[in-house]
């Protein structure tokens, strides 16, 4: 059993460092920690988790990466009943659409959102940087 497990998609690196400040934030309070991307995350990685932090950009129009993160989270759906769940993504010149679907669909799936999802315009700053160790070190604990 890991207390948090962070699963992530990133075409351009910008959802990535928001989930490694994530996993640096969440590893100064717990060694029960993982991260992953994607490609090499099962199923059983979500069953195993206290918490899953899915992250993922905004994509297409809208929407998940449609050739990993989609199926994946398609995958899951049994999985994330009654797990608690935090999401975070990037995006572009949105309005965060992806992410309130995103949200909206995993409550559908039986899923317990633990925050609103974060989310952050393009690449991270040092304050995004920080507000995710933020977020990390909160739900490692
Ligand atoms: C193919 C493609 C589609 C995109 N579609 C959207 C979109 O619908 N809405 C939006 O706000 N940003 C969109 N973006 C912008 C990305 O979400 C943004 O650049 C984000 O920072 C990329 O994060 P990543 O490097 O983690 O993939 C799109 C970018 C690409 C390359």
């Amino acid at each position: 059993m890991s207390k948090l497990t962070i699963i992530y998609w990133s075409g351009t690196g910008n959802t990535q460092m928001m989930a490694e400040a994530l996993f640096e934030g969440a590893k100064e309070v717990s060694d029960q920690v993982k991260l992953i991307s994607v490609e090499n995350a099962t199923i059983q990685d979500v069953i195993d988790a206290e918490v899953v932090a899915l992250g993922c950009s905004s994509m297409g129009n809208e929407v998940l990466d449609p050739d990993d993160m989609e199926p994946f989270v398609e995958s899951i759906e049994e999985a994330v009943k009654s797990k608690k769940v935090f999401l975070f993504g990037s995006y572009g010149w949105g309005d965060g659409e992806w992410m309130r679907d995103w949200e909206k669909r995993m409550v559908e799936y039986g899923g317990l959102l633990v925050e609103e999802g974060l989310i952050i315009n393009e690449a991270p700053d040092e304050g995004g940087l920080e507000q995710c160790r933020d977020y990390g070190r909160q739900l490692g604990q």
